[in-house]
């Protein structure tokens, strides 16, 4: 069993990684606890056992999941099994579990605690680790939330093993991206060891900077381009497929402002191959449509940026020119 720490002074909190790392929930458990809330969807098949009294409520399948209707009966239910400020919500799922149990335990009595076992490569390389929690709106996807670290990550490597292949290559997007946050040798590693590194890369990066004033936006790359297919919403693509997809045109970005050279260009494609992920845009793109769903993501602040790679790394760049981002999507 491999043990790390998300290092957050007082909130600091363990992450247990292995196979079997289910086993250790109960060892988990923070002390006074009295009763759980375990929040999960039907589809999981996950559960876990404790001696406290406890009760298990089921989201709603999919992305739909993650509305503030269902954060709402969900703390219903919280107060109906009489769940006190003491007590703990389990969230056992992908990232709309854990995000949605996570938000609810953020609200619920001003704050209850809440600890994470995620069941998806990219539950347990990204989205249950770091605190972010939230609901989307009709006007874009997690604009309610809040920052809420959980009390502990079990990420159990065994129930991987039943991930459904595109969604266990979904994660691999992710994945991928921390090979250029200081993972180079990522694919060399067994899956526990792989996992564990890019949380201890995570946990670095949200150490540093919980709450995304500057260097956390870095865990951002590959994400404008993959936020406009998923917002443009024509294409079949999983979250990290699209990542892969706008890693791969940040980088060709970098390379065109002259940032990387060729070698690096074809680092990223070889990482990107051997993860088996897509490289090119889906037919039928609009070039015009993805700049202007580019003006509209959350970094861009100071014009269109991105986070690029360049001479010392990934870095959060503004104002990179318009004329540069669209020849290259002509050019993909
Ligand atoms: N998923 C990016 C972050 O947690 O900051």
């Amino acid at each position: 069993m491999i043990r790390l720490e998300v290092p957050l002074g007082s909130r600091s909190y363990p992450v247990v990684v292995g196979a079997s790392a289910l086993d250790e929930f109960q060892s988990l458990i923070p002390s006074g606890v009295s009763r759980i809330a375990f929040v999960t969807q039907r589809g999981i098949g996950i559960s876990l056992e404790s001696e406290l009294p406890s009760s298990v409520h089921f989201l709603p399948d999919g992305e739909e999941a993650k509305k503030l209707s269902v954060v709402e009966d969900l703390c219903s239910a919280f107060a109906g099994d009489g769940l006190t400020r003491k007590d703990l919500v389990v969230g056992i799922g992908g990232g709309v579990v854990t995000d949605v149990a996570g938000f609810a335990a953020s609200v619920y009595h001003r704050g209850i605690q809440v600890l994470h076992a995620p069941t998806t490569l990219l539950g347990q390389i990204d989205a249950a680790i770091g605190g972010k929690t939230g609901v989307n709106i009709p006007e874009g996807k997690n604009l309610i939330g809040a920052f809420w670290q959980p009390s502990g990550v079990i990420c159990d490597t065994d129930v991987l093993k039943s991930l459904p292949e595109r969604e266990f290559r979904s994660g691999m997007g992710e994945l991928a991206k921390y090979h250029f946050l200081g993972g180079e040798g990522l694919d060399e590693l067994p899956l526990d060891e792989r996992v564990a590194a890019c949380i201890q890369i995570k946990a670095d990066i949200v150490a540093a900077d919980e709450r995304e004033g500057d260097s956390r936006a870095l865990l951002n790359y590959g994400h404008t381009l993959a936020h406009a297919l998923e917002i443009e919403g024509r294409f079949d693509l999983r979250h990290g497929e699209a990542v892969a997809i706008g890693i791969q045109y940040a980088a060709l970005v970098a390379h065109a402002l002259g940032r990387i050279d060729k070698a690096r260009l074809s680092e990223h494609e070889r990482v990107l191959d051997v993860y088996d992920l897509p490289r090119s845009l889906p037919e039928g793109c609009d070039v015009d449509q993805l700049m202007e769903l580019f003006g509209r993501d959350k970094k861009a602040m100071t014009g269109l940026t991105f986070v690029l790679d360049g001479p010392e790394g990934l870095s959060v760049v503004p104002g990179v020119p318009e004329n540069t981002l669209r020849d290259v999507l002509t050019q993909m």
